[in-house]
């Protein structure tokens, strides 16, 4: 440590960004392609202020590989997830896998780590094929549809019915809504720089409380079922039941698998539609991608997709990989800095907190090329050696990276194969508008034409 701390002495601070505070405020405000701003504004490793240290942390924003690499990939408490966001987070939702402080976070990791597995997926990952057939088998064979609102239908359809065991179908006002008013108040509070005391009743938190309380009865709901009815096709749920932390043997309190039932319905949902929305409205621009999918999937065997067809969906997947790229439903993260620590070759003081830029390394014209254009073949096993493991994050990476990669992967990837195998779909919109809420999700309804293949 006495070496470590000595080499940071000599280090100087990151650069001082030169953008105006009210540039500043709305570049964070604007959380997803704010931080590009900030970069081209200050560079790649940029350190500002929004208030005086005791409303809100002095921050320094890494958009470079190597600047987000020292954030992400330390693996003790000196960079934790105790920034205002997760702080937040954790007052109103609960603490879970994602917001939970270094300590209390290694044991809860170590137990729930094998219920993800890539071998422990493939049980319940194969869900959303079945979901992508029935919401599909409802399309207007030359009409339009809203590939937003099916993406969502059929996420929720997934998860609900044949991962926690519970119907969500028609309950986005039960779980999608009030997760989003809960959490939107969450980040909403963390990057003011004024706000009113945590205590202090006002209507917003009130709203936010209400929202949670819905949340917090549909995990109970769904743990209560799994208890009653032992015959219930729940496996998520049921594997969190059955978690022991390998090196105490405890298993979970009921409080705690449902504050982790909730984040998976949180981490599951928008994140996964999202992701699958824009796939989707990036092949409906472009006929020669949507063929290769549709050839791809034409030579599997008519019958319901499942794990075991991944390995001959290799476009496909790289399809997804693109669009998590241009589209990361996290765009933006932070820690703090528990002590002094390195970021990029420059010295951060310990009470800082550091933002990474997912969004502005994936979009980095330094980086790649034509960043803007959609195109899974820079995800061809030939040229993806090629790139920076830091350059492109959309799960994140190091200690705290996305338990849920395998599984999400797994179903956007069914999903879109599915979809494309029924139908040929023709985008209507030109833009995909990007709204933040906790993540970043469409910002509207995204508009196309959809035709039965045949
Ligand atoms: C396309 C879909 C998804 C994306 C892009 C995504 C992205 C991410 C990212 C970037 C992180 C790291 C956040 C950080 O560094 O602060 C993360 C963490 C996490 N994700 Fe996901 N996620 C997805 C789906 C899922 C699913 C399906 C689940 C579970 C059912 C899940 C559960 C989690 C959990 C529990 C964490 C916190 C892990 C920890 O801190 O130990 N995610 N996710």
């Amino acid at each position: 440590m006495q070496s470590r701390s000595h080499g940071l002495v000599s280090l100087p601070l990151a650069p001082k960004n030169p953008l105006p505070y009210r540039q500043r405020l709305a570049a964070v405000k604007s959380f997803h392609t704010g931080t590009e701003r900030l970069r081209d504004a200050g560079g790649p490793v940029t350190r500002f202020t929004l208030g005086p240290r005791w409303l809100i942390p002095p921050m320094v924003l890494a958009t470079s590989p190597r600047g987000i690499r020292d954030i992400l990939n330390v693996k003790d408490e000196s960079v934790d997830k105790t920034t205002p966001v997760f702080n937040e987070m954790r007052n109103i939702l609960g603490a879970n896998l994602a917001n939970l402080p270094y300590e209390a976070w290694v044991s809860r990791r170590r137990t729930v780590q094998p219920v993800f597995t890539k071998q422990a997926v493939r049980e319940f990952g194969g869900h959303m094929a079945e979901a992508a057939e029935m919401v599909c088998g409802a399309w207007p064979d030359g009409g339009e549809v809203d590939l937003d609102a099916e993406s969502r239908a059929l996420t929720l359809r997934a998860l609900g019915r044949s991962v926690l065991g519970i119907d969500l179908d028609q309950r986005d006002d039960a779980v999608g809504e009030p997760l989003r008013v809960a959490l939107k108040y969450a980040i909403e509070r963390a990057i003011r720089p004024v706000r009113a005391p945590g205590w202090l009743p006002t209507p917003a938190r009130r709203r936010a409380r209400a929202a949670s309380a819905k949340v917090h009865q549909v995990a109970r709901e769904i743990l209560d079922a799994c208890r009653a009815d032992p015959d219930r096709v729940a496996p998520l749920a049921r594997a969190l039941i059955a978690a022991r932390d390998p090196v105490s043997g405890q298993a979970l309190t009921d409080e705690e698998i449902c504050d982790e039932l909730i984040v998976f319905l949180f981490a599951g949902h928008d994140t996964t539609a999202t992701t699958l929305t824009y796939a989707l409205w990036a092949l409906g621009h472009n006929a020669g991608q949507q063929d290769r999918v549709a050839a791809e999937v034409a030579a599997l065997p008519d019958r319901p997709l499942g794990p075991e067809d991944i390995p001959r969906l290799a476009y496909t997947v790289q399809v997804v990989q693109e669009a998590l790229r241009l589209c990361p439903p996290g765009p933006t993260g932070t820690r703090m800095a528990s002590q002094d620590v390195e970021v990029g070759g420059y010295r951060v003081k310990a009470g800082t907190m550091l933002v990474f830029g997912r969004m502005a390394v994936q979009r980095d014209p330094a980086l790649w090329k034509d960043p803007l254009t959609f195109d899974p073949e820079r995800f061809n096993p030939d040229r993806v050696k090629e790139l920076d493991r830091w350059q492109y994050l959309p799960f994140g990476g190091g200690p705290r990276s996305c338990i849920g990669d395998h599984f999400a992967m797994l179903e956007v990837t069914l999903a879109l194969a599915t979809l494309i195998r029924r139908a040929e779909i023709r985008s209507l919109d030109e833009e995909f508008p990007l709204a933040l809420h906790f993540t970043m999700v469409a910002g509207g309804p995204i508009w196309a034409h959809v035709r039965e293949r045949h």
